[in-house]
């Protein structure tokens, strides 16, 4: 018996963002250890933009699955059921208000004759995504910790292909947390690879605790701005540079300092070193910036493609490379539960304008986090 149909977001190949389709392919099944989630709202992260563009994850896609060949041969017994949507995204969309209210039908195009993507050996045809927010569906073998109808959330097998942009998708339930009661699925969504990056970056790598002090860069972005939330609530001296837009938006997360990047260099208003410099902008890995840390202190830059000055012996370099791990979102989700930690969303836009979401995360301006509502 055939899988029914789902839908979702496939590039066939990598490109600009007008290579993201709606397509209909098989719904997945959960194995022994997952769980099939019927997706609400999926997080767009600039990896994802990455990985279209053929950089990124893309050297991992072909571990995971629906493997490129398996979502090519699945393609190709499918309609093409490309549906653009005129729809606006909705702007700082308040809690759960981002169903379309003429999403596409799903009957259109069913005549279409099917196209036939050969697999491109290098992870595509992909179905984007890790992160989610959903309900759970249906439970695989030995599946205890969660049951259907439980809202959960989660980075799903990153690096690997996961495909969160769709209807359905599978995980396994070591890399899901149930979602906080007090966030809407949209917000739920916006947590994980920004939330599981700040935290291991921070915590893990950074070894941050009460009272050190730390400089967060990009402070506004999607991990920046939780960043500076989880750092405040570790008890850190937290000090967050911006573009002067967001200086009021960051301060309201609690940094106790805030410094306009564009009213100079920041190195220059660092009246003291620091433990740890959190570098999200790609932009820092120069000696001014090392200079602020006090020796044995680290320097962690978060973009993989960042370059620069070499880091000097005195200070430390850990790299941070995020991994989908569900105990780690539980704390986070328990630090959102005890008011001390709220995910921002910017915008929202349906499914089917996911090109349009790619293009506004590669616009490098996003405060806060940009997500696909799917439903
Ligand atoms: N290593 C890992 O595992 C890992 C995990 C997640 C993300 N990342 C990488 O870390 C970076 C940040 O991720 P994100 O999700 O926070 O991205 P994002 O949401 O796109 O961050 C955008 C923010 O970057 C800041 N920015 C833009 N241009 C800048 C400039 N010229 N100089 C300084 N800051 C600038 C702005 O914040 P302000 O206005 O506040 O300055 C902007 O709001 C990305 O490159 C991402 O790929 C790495």
């Amino acid at each position: 018996m055939s899988s029914p149909l789902m839908r979702a977001v496939v590039a066939l190949a990598p490109g600009d963002p007008d290579v993201l389709e709606i397509r209909e392919v098989p719904r997945p099944e959960p194995s022994a250890g997952e769980v099939l989630i019927r997706v609400a709202a999926a997080g767009v992260n600039p990896v994802d933009a990455k990985t279209r563009s053929g950089a990124g994850a893309g050297k991992f896609l072909d571990e995971w699955r629906p493997a490129s060949a398996e979502l090519a041969a699945a393609l190709a017994r499918t309609p093409d059921h490309t549906a653009a949507s005129t729809l606006a995204p909705h702007e700082d969309a308040p809690a759960g208000s981002t169903r379309p209210a003429t999403a596409p039908s799903r009957t259109e195009d069913r005549d279409a004759e099917p196209t036939a993507p050969a697999p491109t050996g290098d992870g595509f045809p992909w179905i984007p995504g890790w992160d989610v927010a959903g309900t759970v569906e249906a439970v695989g073998f030995g599946v205890s910790r969660f049951a259907v109808g439980d809202r959960v959330c989660g980075l799903v097998g990153f690096p690997r292909a996961a495909g969160t942009y769709a209807e359905y998708v599978v995980a396994h339930v070591s890399q899901l947390s149930r979602s906080p009661r007090s966030l809407t699925d949209v917000e739920a969504a916006a947590l994980p690879l920004a939330g599981l990056t700040a935290w291991q970056a921070m915590a893990d790598a950074g070894d941050l605790e009460t009272n050190r002090r730390v400089v967060i860069t990009a402070a506004s972005g999607g991990v920046g701005h939780i960043a500076v939330q989880v750092a405040a609530d570790l008890g850190a001296h937290v000090i967050a540079v911006t573009s002067t837009d967001s200086c009021d938006f960051v301060r309201g997360l609690g940094a106790a300092e805030v410094i306009d990047r564009t009213a100079g260099d920041w190195t220059d208003r660092i009246d003291a070193p620091v433990d740890l410099v959190i570098d999200g902008s790609g932009h820092d890995l120069r000696a001014a910036a090392y200079a602020t840390v006090t020796p044995g202190g680290r320097f962690i830059a978060l973009p993989s493609t960042a370059t620069g000055d070499p880091v000097p012996d005195t200070i430390r370099n850990p790299k941070v490379f995020v991994a989908p791990d569900g105990l780690e979102l539980q704390l986070l989700t328990g630090t959102i539960e005890r008011g001390m930690l709220r995910p921002h969303v910017s915008a929202t836009f349906p499914l089917e304008q996911a090109a349009e979401a790619h293009r506004r995360i590669e616009s490098g301006t996003t405060r806060g986090k940009i997500i696909l509502s799917v439903g």
